[in-house]
This record gives structure tokens, C-alpha cells and sequence, in this order.
């Protein structure tokens, strides 16, 4: 029997959105925190609120999820560990923080983000800025409780994954060079590595947080490694194509800004067809990648990589 076959990736999904959903809600809370005797200001906490609740197609957290099933299959369980889902929401918080600066005036000055306006239009731009910094400090202030829940040595590897995915030499990184090179034509090597850069490597490190929660062996985390990288890279061509094939009101965000902004993307590089053929190239490799981890349990890490590719959105 093939077990990818029988494979709902709906159904495997649901239940584990509705525990990052409901745990997201929690977290991202002006809650009074009982070592401190008070809580952040309320005004500050809505504008974080509105950035990470209420959308967002939850990838990165899904990603790491499936990983760590992969990893410490346990058949049935449906409610992650309670590592795998600190670490599931802390790189959802980075992604949305990531989100909310790159729509800012400063960066793509964009209006429209998961269907709704974006941070700064709502709520204007220092408090957009501030919520954006919030949420960066809360993904590792998720990632290293104090209630024993979570083993220190794991705590220490999920902040090094997270902080190097997010930094200069992952997405803040990437962000920098895709703001220095508006107008510009990069090559093909140089477009790979902004890519990678700004998009991949939260997407890989989700991979690796999930990974990290479990018991990987060596070859399977090299092969979770090579997976996240293909698919990361594979996220952002098709992200790049679908600014130009599909409408804002499907996306949640302005469609056709990538050229309005004179950014270098796949699709200008190389144009719509091949974009979409260097894409499933890289989801062939995602899946062999997968096939070369002697993990038995990756049905979900499959599924996700496909949606990645087919997807409208
Ligand atoms: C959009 O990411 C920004 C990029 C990194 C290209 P997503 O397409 O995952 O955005 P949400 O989380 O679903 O809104
Ligand atoms: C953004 O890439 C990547 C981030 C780090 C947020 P884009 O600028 O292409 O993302 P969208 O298209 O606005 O979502
Ligand atoms: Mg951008
Ligand atoms: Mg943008
Ligand atoms: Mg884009």
C-alpha cells in the first residue's frame, strides 16, 4: 500500500491549524506576565494581533509540524509536542514580523496583506515598525520557557535555527539585497541566492525547528535539510509567478508589484514558463530528498511541498 496516496492533507491539516491558531491567540496576549506584574500595552499588542491572527496560509508552521512527525512518528497523534508547537508558532511570529516591515513604506509600500489592509495602513507606521520588533523578541521568548516543558539543550538549538534563518544571513539578508538591487538584472546565481536568502531560509528552517524537536538521525537531517532548501526556493518562483498570473482579491495582497516596482524575479529572468519548470525541478528534488531520509513518515512533508507548487495562493 502507498501511504502518500491515502494521504489527506486537509484532514491531516485541520486539527493542527486549530492547535497554532489557538495557541498563536494565546501567546501574542497583553496578558499581565506574573514575573513582572504587568503586561505589554494593549495598543501595541493589537497591532501584533492583527498582523499574525485571522490568515495567513500557516506554511512555515505546518512545515515544521510535519517534520517533527517525520522525525517522532507517533501514529494518531494529532496535538504536537509542546516543543514542536513553540516552535511551529515562533517561526509563524518571525514570518508575520517579516511581513509587516516588508509591506512598509521604506521596503515594497504595499496596502493590502492577507486580505485586509496592511499594519502600518491600520495602525500607522512607528506602530507597525514597534509590533514588527515585538514580534521578533516573542518567537524567542516562546522558544525558552521556564516551565520545564522544553529540555534547555533544545531550547538552544531552536534559537541558533531561528536567529541565523531571520538574521543577516538569512532573511534580513535577502531582504537587503532585494531592496538594493530594485532596477537592477541580477543573474541567475544572484537571484538563486536572494531567493534563498529572503524566502528559503525561514521556510528550510522551519523544516530543521520541527527536526530539532525530534530524534533525527544525521542522514535524515541532511536530507530535511536538502528538502527545505528545494522547497524554500521553489516557494519563492511560484511566489514570483503568481504576482503576475493572479489577481489581488485571490492573493490577499497586490498582484503585479513586483514589475510596478522594477524587482528582479524568476519570472523576469527567465520568464512564466520556465519559471514554472525551474519550480518543479525543484520539487523533484524536494521529493527525492525525502526518499534518500529513511524517515517513513513523510507523507506530510510530501503533500506540502506539492501544495507549495499547486497552489493559487
Ligand atoms: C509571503 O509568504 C511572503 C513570502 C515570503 C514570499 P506566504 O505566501 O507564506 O504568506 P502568508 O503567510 O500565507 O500570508
Ligand atoms: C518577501 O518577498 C519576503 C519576506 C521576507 C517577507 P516579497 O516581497 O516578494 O513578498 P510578498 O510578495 O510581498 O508577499
Ligand atoms: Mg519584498
Ligand atoms: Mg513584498
Ligand atoms: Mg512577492
Amino acid at each position: 500500500m502507498n501511504a502518500a496516496v491515502d494521504f489527506s492533507l486537509d484532514a491531516w491539516s485541520q486539527p493542527r491549524l486549530q492547535a497554532v491558531e489557538a495557541a498563536l491567540s494565546t501567546w501574542v496576549t497583553a496578558d499581565t506576565v506574573p514575573a513582572l506584574g504587568w503586561g505589554a500595552p494593549s495598543g501595541l499588542v493589537d497591532t501584533m494581533r492583527y498582523a499574525v491572527l485571522d490568515g495567513g496560509k500557516r506554511l512555515r508552521p505546518l512545515l515544521a509540524l510535519a517534520a517533527y512527525e517525520a522525525v517522532n512518528p507517533e501514529p494518531g497523534a494529532q496535538q504536537p509536542s509542546a516543543a514542536a508547537l513553540r516552535a511551529a508558532c515562533a517561526v509563524e511570529l518571525i514570518h508575520a514580523y517579516s511581513l509587516v516591515h516588508d509591506d512598509m513604506p521604506c521596503m515594497d509600500n504595499d496596502v493590502l496583506r492577507r486580505g485586509k489592509p496592511t499594519v502600518h495602513v491600520q495602525f500607522g507606521e512607528a506602530a507597525a515598525l514597534l509590533a514588527g520588533d515585538a514580534l521578533q523578541a516573542l518567537a524567542f521568548e516562546l522558544l525558552t520557557p521556564d516551565d520545564g516543558s522544553v529540555p534547555l539543550a533544545v531550547q538552544g538549538r531552536l534559537c541558533a535555527v531561528l536567529a541565523r534563518a531571520a538574521g543577516s544571513t538569512g532573511m534580513a539578508g535577502g531582504q537587503a539585497i532585494d531592496l538594493a538591487s530594485v532596477g537592477q538584472s541580477l543573474d541567475e546565481q544572484s537571484l538563486r541566492h536572494m531567493h534563498q536568502l529572503k524566502t528559503g531560509a525561514l521556510l528550510k528552517a522551519s523544516v530543521m525547528l520541527g527536526a530539532a524537536c525530534g530524534q533525527a538521525s544525521e542522514t535524515a537531517q541532511r536530507a530535511l535539510a536538502d528538502y527545505g532548501r528545494a522547497l524554500g526556493l521553489a516557494f519563492q518562483v511560484m511566489d514570483d509567478v503568481l504576482d503576475v498570473t493572479a489577481d489581488s482579491a485571490t492573493l490577499g495582497k497586490t498582484a503585479g508589484k513586483d514589475a510596478d516596482h522594477d524587482k528582479p524575479t524568476y519570472v523576469s529572468l527567465m520568464g512564466l514558463e520556465r519559471s514554472r519548470r525551474y519550480a518543479q525541478e525543484l520539487l523533484e528534488e524536494a521529493h527525492t530528498a525525502l526518499a534518500a531520509s529513511g524517515l517513513a513518515n513523510t507523507a506530510a512533508l510530501a503533500a506540502l511541498a506539492d501544495r507549495v507548487l499547486h497552489r493559487n495562493h
